[in-house]
């Protein structure tokens, strides 16, 4: 699948192509891997986009970036055997040619593969880093999370909850709050489709917040900065309700200067020293089902597009987003 043409606004069909082409041939050096799941994730619209970001944009006329987990089918560099599962960026196509820089092997025998690219992979690094490093809770603390149901969030609450605080999830529907309640383990979960997210959200944190973690932006910051609680951190890892449309943002930004809040953004790239250490903390609590999680598994190449328009929009899946290739 490659992009056709740069979005305005939201991503659509028209903005993607789907080509076939021969099957490449590995040279000296490369190894021919066969992609067997497909991550979606909320970075890709922004890559999308003509304008400078913090990462090159996707250019048009290639295939789509994006996260994969596969297989070694035939190798001609010594590090990699044929059989090998391996973690790349090989984007959004059934076989991926590589040099092997930036292609991982991992041990897929303990836990699905497709783990590697949700809870064992970056959106995993995401939440742990930016919860521990960023936000720093201590125990009896209050932590808020937006899209609490999600690959990132579901990671925060459980992490938060086993640090010994009090975890608060923000999600669209009554469902993925009952998700988020009843089997991640969460305190509370505030409905924001519901229509009274500030009110709703102030009953749910009665000592206040202390740690806020930032997947959303928009109505969501300004209900938090409303009960974040004197010297409170917020941990900014993303805005995506901002992602394909302009949102009006918060009224009480003054709330920053008056509660002495910090907030810091971070992108987890810079953090890739902090790996070794997240896989010995939450491989262990994943195995042992400690830390559970979910994934929305999609099938063929071709719903690519509507997975990733499921991710933007938010609603039609809890957990990881990944298609089956
Ligand atoms: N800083 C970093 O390095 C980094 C790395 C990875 C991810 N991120 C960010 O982390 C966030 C979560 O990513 P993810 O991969 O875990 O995605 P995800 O939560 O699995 O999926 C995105 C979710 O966002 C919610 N959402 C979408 N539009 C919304 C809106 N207008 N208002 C409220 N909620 C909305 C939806 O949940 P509901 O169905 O509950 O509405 C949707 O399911 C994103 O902002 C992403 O950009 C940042």
């Amino acid at each position: 699948v490659l992009l056709a043409s740069r979005p305005a606004g939201w991503v659509s069909e028209q903005n993607f192509r789907i080509e076939d082409a021969p099957l490449p041939q590995p040279g000296e050096g490369e190894v021919l891997v066969k992609n067997l799941w497909l991550s979606l994730d909320p970075y890709m619209r922004g890559r999308m986009n003509e304008g400078k970001s913090y990462a090159a944009r996707q250019e048009i006329g290639e295939v789509m970036i994006g996260g994969t987990a596969g297989e070694v089918v035939e190798s001609r560099n010594p590090k990699f055997a044929k059989g090998d599962k391996v973690l790349g960026m090989l984007g959004w196509q059934q076989y991926g040619l590589s040099d092997g820089k930036g292609l991982n092997k991992v041990d897929a025998s303990r836990v699905p593969l497709s783990a590697y690219l949700g809870v064992l992979g970056m959106p995993g690094v995401t939440a742990w880093v930016g919860l521990l490093d960023i936000c720093q809770p201590k125990a009896g603390e209050t932590v808020v999370v937006s899209a609490a149901s999600g690959a990132v969030g579901s990671v925060v609450g459980q992490i938060a909850k086993i640090k010994g605080c009090r975890a608060v999830g923000i999600a669209g529907g009554g469902q993925k709050c009952d998700y988020v309640v009843k089997q991640l383990g969460f305190d509370a979960c505030v409905d924001y489709k519901a229509g009274a997210l500030n009110d709703d959200l102030k009953a749910a944190v009665p000592d206040g917040i202390d740690c806020y973690f930032e997947n959303v932006g928009g109505d969501h910051l300004q209900a938090a900065l409303a009960c974040l609680n004197p010297f409170g951190r917020i941990a900014a890892c993303g805005m995506i309700a901002a992602y394909n449309q302009a949102v009006p943002g918060p009224d009480n930004l003054f709330f920053i200067v008056g509660k002495k809040l910090t907030i810091r953004g971070f992108i987890v790239s810079d953090h890739a020293h902090r790996e070794p250490a997240f896989r010995r903390h939450v491989a262990p609590l994943v195995r042992s089902g400690q830390l559970v999680f979910s994934e929305t598994h999609r099938q063929g190449i071709e719903s690519a597009l509507d997975a990733l328009l499921d991710v933007l929009r938010g609603g039609r899946h809890t957990g990881k987003m990944v298609v089956d290739l």
